[in-house]
């Protein structure tokens, strides 16, 4: 296990390490609360260990209790909170003396509730479900927000295996991130069901999930099934139904048998902040990706890429994220490249370099977007005393897809890295790893490519290298040319017709990105006429209508608001909201907009939005 500090937790998991999980809860949807206690086993790693340091955040704890003693008095531990930060607080638990040797083995439980500060916790009434009568729930960890549930230390270079009981109102059901560990068990009197979950792979504890609902689930391959509301289940079943596919082609890829047993998918309300989250064995994914003609499966690619770049081999601390996430955008790309391939031969490299583009663009804009905070477009970021939720951007994604994409040019082509990646997965599976250790593998797999590190980890902005000759140009060229189309003076001279993007949606993408990246300002006239032949506002398609809406916006076509403020209210995802209050914001500034109606429509969709992005927005737009 890496030995790097976490600057993000308080947990001395270098004196004392976590080894087990095993929270027992009951989930009380009239309080908006868990309550009952966490049983946590953990192992010193030297002698004279006073303390267990664990990370805490919105949590009432009421007592300690040392588990090898019969309940005395003196089986309580005195624990104290000596330092409380507002993205965590530490639970000082002291060690039994006779616990304070290397190797000793403690076993404790702390008995706690969670409070309205669990921001990792979000709760829905009936009203805001598909099915409008039983209430929901679902927890989202990643990043630093499994402390809000479970104290832990909540650190990725720490992991443990679990096992979560979870007591729910009938007939609600539980599914956690692992198997079903027992049957369900009923009690009659109380009107209750009890789930046991099991996850035997130790995993860092922001891979711990939770959802409670009136779920219901149906299979879609060999290993998976997808959990979702009965209204939901059938879009749900055909959107998802590549999902076998997708799994096959990452087994092949990273050259290693899926290890974790089942695949299933949880379909979660469009406030979701993410587009999935690859809590294992059960990927959270936002209802938003269900657009009836899946274009937006890729996020399931991405999310069952995880599965090795980030839940077998996993960045030791927040500023390695690219280790996760660069890592698994690059496999991603692969993924598509190879199911391409096999509907269409002669495809796949076309595709693949087609994502790549994509991605440059999806680097520009988020430079663009982070002008005011340079520090996080370096790819291994100064986090501390930093809310990785705050420095969340797709800088990792896409700078870091870029530094594999280099490496791939520079050692040979995508069969090297292949056979380099295999290994890597290989050597660091179960372990939390640096960026150093990342290096250092790939160092001696290619002892005559030399790259400069420090540039690529410390150097703001874009990186030191342009893809663009090393990627074929087939699919971009066809984009440009539209783009060219566009960017006139008057709308009046383009002629332009809706079969002009019966192409592969993410050419669309593309278009409005390098519309928005040119830095030529289109008139309204244009942005008019955009809407009107190809109907993005109209989208299904939410990576396209953000698209159009971020380009509308910075343009300063005011006329779009109605289609922003439908959109925000339906969809928390926070790449989507950020650009799109951020250029509300913008707007009211130079008194485009007038500043309350951008805090009326925050305000309306407040209570539905997660704490990830309230904490990003309330400063600027809470009443
Ligand atoms: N693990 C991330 C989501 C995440 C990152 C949650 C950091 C909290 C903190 C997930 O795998 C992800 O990357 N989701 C993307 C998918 C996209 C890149 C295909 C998303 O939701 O935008
Ligand atoms: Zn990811």
């Amino acid at each position: 296990m890496s030995l790097g500090i976490d600057p993000n937790s308080y947990a001395n998991y270098h004196e004392v390490v976590v080894t087990n999980l095993e929270p027992n809860l009951t989930v009380d949807f009239n309080r908006k609360l868990l309550y009952g206690y966490t049983d946590i086993t953990a192992i010193t790693k030297h002698s004279n260990v006073a303390y267990l340091d664990l990370d805490i955040r919105g949590l009432a704890v009421e007592s300690v209790q040392n588990l090898d003693e019969k309940v005395t008095s003196h089986s309580y531990l005195n624990f104290t909170i000596p330092r409380n930060h507002s993205i965590g607080a530490q639970l000082r638990v002291p060690l039994p003396t006779d616990k304070q040797n290397e190797g000793d083995k403690v076993h404790i439980r702390v008995n706690y509730s969670t409070s309205e500060l669990s921001g990792g916790i979000q709760w829905f009434e009936p009203n805001q479900t598909a099915g409008k009568k039983h209430p929901f729930m679902y927890t989202q960890f990643q990043a630093i927000l499994a402390r809000t549930m479970i104290p832990c230390q909540d650190t990725p270079a720490v992991k443990q295996p679990y096992t979560m009981s979870v007591t729910v109102a009938d007939p609600l059901v539980a599914a956690c991130s692992g198997a079903e560990h027992c049957k369900p068990v009923k009690d009659e009197s109380k009107g209750t069901i009890k789930y046991v979950f099991h996850q035997p792979v130790p995993i860092p504890s922001y891979l711990i999930a939770l959802a409670v609902g009136a779920l219901k689930r149906e299979s879609i391959g060999p290993r998976s099934f997808v959990w979702c509301e009965q209204e939901q289940l059938e879009a749900a079943k055909d959107e998802f139904s590549q999902t076998e596919c997708f799994l096959k082609a990452a087994e092949d890829i990273c050259g290693m048998e899926y290890k974790w047993g089942t695949y299933d998918l949880l379909v979660l309300p469009g406030a979701f902040p993410y587009g999935g989250m690859e809590n294992p064995n059960l990927t959270f994914i936002s209802a938003s990706l269900i657009t009836g003609n899946k274009e937006l499966t890729d996020v399931i690619a991405h999310e069952i890429t995880h599965s090795w770049s980030g839940n077998l081999v996993t960045n030791s601390s927040w500023p390695d994220f690219w280790l996760n996430e660069g890592f698994t955008m690059y496999i991603e790309r692969l993924i598509l490249m190879k199911v391409a391939e096999q509907n269409e031969k002669g495809t796949g490299m076309k595709v693949r370099d087609f994502q790549a583009c994509l991605g440059y663009g999806e680097l520009t804009s988020a430079v663009r977007s982070l002008q005011s905070t340079p520090e996080l477009t370096k790819l291994a970021p100064d986090m501390r005393g930093i809310d990785p939720d705050d420095a969340f951007s797709r800088i990792p994604y896409e700078k870091g897809c870029l530094l594999l994409l280099y490496l791939e040019h520079l050692v040979g082509g995508v069969q090297p890295m292949i056979d380099w990646l295999r290994k890597y997965f290989v050597e660091f599976q179960r372990q939390s790893i640096t960026n150093k250790q990342m290096i250092h593998h790939f160092e001696q797999h290619f002892p005559n490519v030399k790259v400069d590190w420090n540039t690529w980890l410390y150097e703001e902005g874009m990186g030191p290298w342009n893809p663009m000759s090393y990627l074929d140009q087939t699919m971009n060229k066809q984009t440009q040319a539209l783009v060219d189309k566009w960017t006139v003076d008057g709308a009046n001279d383009i002629d332009a017709n809706a079969s002009d993007i019966k192409w592969d949606p993410a050419q669309t993408m593309v278009f409005l990105d390098n519309l928005a990246n040119g830095g030529k300002k289109l008139g309204h006239d244009v942005i008019k006429k955009l809407d009107e032949v190809y109907e993005f506002s109209k989208s299904k398609n939410v990576e396209i209508s953000v698209r159009f809406l971020r380009l509308a916006l910075e343009n300063e076509y005011v006329d779009v608001l109605p289609v922003v403020e439908d959109f925000v209210s339906k969809h928390g995802r926070s790449v989507y909201l950020k650009p799109l209050y951020g250029e509300l914001i913008l707007l009211s500034d130079k008194k485009l907009v007038d500043k309350q109606k951008v805090k009326d429509i925050y305000q309306k969709n407040r209570s539905y939005y997660h704490s990830v992005i309230r904490n990003a927005f309330d400063a600027k737009l809470a009443h």
